[in-house]
């Protein structure tokens, strides 16, 4: 646990560059906007920026593009800031950009996505100094991409003093949150695990072991657990390199008296992930069923363990958006989460999207912007991110 703040609120910037390390990667529907929570999460650090009377200059990345492609240009963005009355200088080109820095105090420059510049993933040093170049001062907001070594995030903030960097508020509530989560009381603490990033998640179980009580298993992660058992799983998900790390996972919680719980019926669909969905009890996988979600005796037997929780923190995101029957696991789950005493806290892109969706998003404590970056902080109580502005010495 770390006592982090961010340096921002003590900064005079009249007539300073700030560069704001942001992670606006929302999910976009044909150019619209689908879910907006990061663009939101970031707007209390880019209003401190202006009131302190600095220039904001925005860089960000979107997607995992090959090649710059318009669905995944910062453009796209352009409109939710102006809607929301912010002025947006937009440019593709960094030199372009150091001019447009120093014009206008009142604008936001955001630039072009970072990943359409090959430099961003390579460490790559002259082009962290094109971005460097942009701000007097560096702020890192992108809690999201913090878990990355991307040269915005590692390399960059190298070129200002420990004076001229800091975190923005967002991450010091991010830390703050999952800090507080880290320290809570290991009776009752329920952690609630679905989806993928198998080998993200299983760390993250080995981390949690001396802090948790209970952990629900959910599809997708569950099936690996169910095969280094020999028990049938069908077609589902399984992640073959991790079998032994799931069988010590299993013997270490029984040690530290942690309840690894199961479902015990699930949602499969036949034969392909699109084919007809059924119901089937846990100990009759038939050969050709693939996982999709869990059952309703298992959310029946699930919303116990959450109604008698202190602290919950949830990551399980099941099924398909565009086959509405797949989701109602999740939102059984996610609703029952939201309806408890617990101190609550959702994380990863599905799941957060999700409570939005359900408009339950103002019922959970707190609603992590990170997805591997949550998991990873979680896991290790470290990040690249976090390391690269001398906050945390240790590396992942
Ligand atoms: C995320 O959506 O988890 C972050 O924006 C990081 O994106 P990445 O996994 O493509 O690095």
């Amino acid at each position: 646990m770390i006592n982090i703040h961010s340096a921002l609120p003590t900064w005079d910037l009249t007539n300073k560059r700030v560069l704001v390390r942001a992670d606006l990667n929302v999910p976009l529907a044909n150019g619209a906007i689908a879910h907006d929570y990061r663009l939101q999460s970031i707007l209390p650090t880019i209003d401190l920026i202006q009131k302190n009377g600095g220039k904001v200059i925005i860089i960000t990345h979107m997607g995992r593009p090959k090649k710059p492609t318009a669905e995944l240009s910062t453009k796209n963005l352009i409109p939710w800031f102006e809607k929301k009355g912010y002025t947006i200088t937009w440019t593709d080109n960094l030199n372009d950009a150091y001019n447009k820095s120093l014009e206008d105090q009142k604008s936001i420059l955001l630039c072009e996505n970072l990943r359409f510049f090959p430099g961003e993933k390579g460490g790559d040093a002259t082009f962290a100094q094109s971005l460097a170049r942009l701000g007097d001062y560096y702020v890192n907001d992108a809690f999201a991409a913090m878990h990355r070594g991307d040269t915005s995030i590692t390399l960059v903030p190298t070129y200002f003093a420990p004076d001229k960097r800091t975190i923005g508020l967002l991450v010091e509530k991010e830390i703050t949150t999952l800090d507080k989560l880290l320290t809570s009381s290991k009776k009752s603490f329920v952690l609630i695990l679905g989806g993928g990033k198998v080998v993200e998640k299983l760390r993250l179980i080995e981390n949690m072991l001396d802090k948790v009580q209970t952990i629900l298993l959910c599809p997708a992660i569950v099936f690996t657990f169910l095969k280094a058992l020999g028990k049938p799983v069908g077609k589902s998900l399984v992640d073959q390199t991790a079998l032994t790390i799931c069988a010590n996972l299993m013997e270490q919680a029984q040690q530290k008296k942690v309840s690894l719980e199961f479902p015990i019926d699930y949602q499969i669909a036949t034969d392909n992930i699109n084919g007809p969905l059924s119901l089937v009890e846990a100990d009759a996988f038939p050969a050709n069923g693939i996982g999709i979600s869990i059952g309703p005796k298992t959310v029946e037997l699930f919303k116990e363990h959450i109604n008698n929780a202190h602290t919950i923190f949830f990551n399980a995101a099941m099924g398909f958006g565009d086959r509405k029957e797949t989701v109602e696991g999740t939102t059984a789950l996610l609703h029952a989460v939201a309806e408890s005493n617990a101190f609550s806290v959702v994380g990863g892109g599905d799941s957060v999207a999700a409570t939005e969706t359900l408009n339950i998003h103002d019922r959970i404590d707190y609603l992590s912007t990170g997805g591997g970056a949550t998991l990873t902080y979680l896991s290790s109580q470290t990040l690249p991110g976090l390391v690269a502005l001398d906050i945390i010495k240790k590396s992942t």
